[in-house]
């Protein structure tokens, strides 16, 4: 089992979704950083259910504490510790769903892997809820990369089947900008919504839906990505998959890029004010697992949530009975909007381990 991930800047999250809280130690944080509690709280702020179509009816105040690793209001260099308590807990929904597993869920694997101890309330450690941790995390990691002129978006680019229009990737600003407005995150108002109509629909009868989102990031120095094994593509792949629903990550065109002739991929360099650019970014930034200056860019498959609130078939692992299971309780009808600043966190956590492995972060900022 490993809740741990990265090398340098080393992340651990904790917590179950019906426990005493979540949260996550930072270890390798560099000395120097300015950070406090309200930059961690603007990033949780985020991802906190919003607009009751989408999000689940739960109501968390995800106040974070800073237990240890920042002291007047720098850090230290010890690991960082950040703790949020769980507040509007209802586990009596979840008796329900301790022998009876969910399709699709984690709820039968969990059972399987840890003997019926793992705590099923709310799916445990298996719940978004474990995602507070990775966004705490990211928070740090957004603001040391801010020192660098590094920035990450995630954005909405399909729910549900309902695609948006293409945007440019190079002005994020006007892009963060947009998906601000949007309830569910995406920059093409017009698709957002139809996203959002969808989502009502599915929820009024009980259904749920997938979609895929964006991560972009830009000014990331080119040289970046450790090969063979520990690639820029594969820790961002790796980090995305640890984020639950994730069912697919492709980088710049990604799956397409088979039907295309080698003359349509290609990414042709130029020189634009003494800098190696390319035409195109069919690549998404990623060559040879390194990254090459220009926008890393990739999209991140959610699945619909398994809670649904219509009648299912499952078994009673007490008796190996196959039973009707019928839902009720708080769920998200769509993962996408509150997912984004989850990806753009562990983007983020990722990007900041390998420029320290490049050493063009230092352990000890100045
Ligand atoms: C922010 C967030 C919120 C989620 N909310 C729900 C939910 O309300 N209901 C649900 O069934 N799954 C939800 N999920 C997804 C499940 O946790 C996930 O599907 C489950 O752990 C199984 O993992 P897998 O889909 O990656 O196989 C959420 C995921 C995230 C990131």
């Amino acid at each position: 089992m490993s809740f741990s991930f990265g090398r340098l800047f080393r992340i651990s999250v904790f917590g179950e979704s019906h426990g005493l809280g979540v949260g996550v130690v930072v270890d390798g944080c560099p000395a120097g950083l300015n950070i406090d509690e309200s930059c961690i709280q603007a990033e949780l702020d985020r991802r906190k259910a919003k607009n009751s179509e989408a999000s689940t009816q739960r109501r968390e105040g995800d106040r974070v504490r800073i237990l240890s690793g920042v002291f007047n209001g720098t850090t230290t260099g010890s690991p960082i510790c950040m703790f949020v308590f769980n507040e509007d807990v209802r586990s009596d929904y979840y008796e329900l769903i301790r022998f009876r597993p969910r399709p699709g869920h984690a709820d039968y694997v969990a059972h399987v892997k840890y003997g019926g101890f793992n705590d099923f309330r709310g799916g445990g450690t298996f719940s978004g809820r474990i995602t507070v941790g990775m966004v705490a995390a990211g928070a740090v990691a957004l603001k040391l990369l801010s020192r660098y002129g590094i920035k990450v978006v995630a954005h909405t680019v399909n729910i549900g089947g309902i695609w948006a229009e293409n945007h440019e990737l190079n002005n994020v600003d006007h892009l963060e900008k947009l998906i601000e407005v949007s309830p569910v995150g995406c920059a093409d108002l017009k698709a957002s919504n139809e996203m959002l109509e969808l989502i009502r629909k599915a929820s009024e009868l009980g259904e749920t839906v997938g979609g895929v989102a964006e991560v972009i990031a830009v000014n990331v120095p080119p040289g970046v990505g450790e090969p063979l094994f520990d690639t820029l593509e594969g820790d961002l792949a790796k980090a995305f998959f640890a984020i639950p629903g994730v069912k697919g990550v492709e980088f710049g065109v990604g799956f397409k890029a088979a039907s295309m002739f080698g003359s349509q991929y290609n990414d042709q360099f130029s020189v634009i004010n003494g800098k190696v650019v390319t035409n195109s970014n069919n690549s998404g930034g990623i060559q040879g697992g390194i990254s090459n200056g220009m926008p890393i860019v990739c999209r991140v498959a959610f699945r619909p949530p398994a809670s649904i609130k219509i009648p299912q078939k499952t078994v009673d692992l007490r008796n190996y009975q196959e039973v009707e299971l019928m839902l009720s309780g708080r769920f998200d009808t769509c993962i996408i909007p509150r997912a984004l600043p989850v990806l753009r966190s562990m983007a983020a956590v990722v990007l900041t381990d390998h420029l320290m492995i490049s050493q063009k972060i230092p352990r000890v900022l100045k």
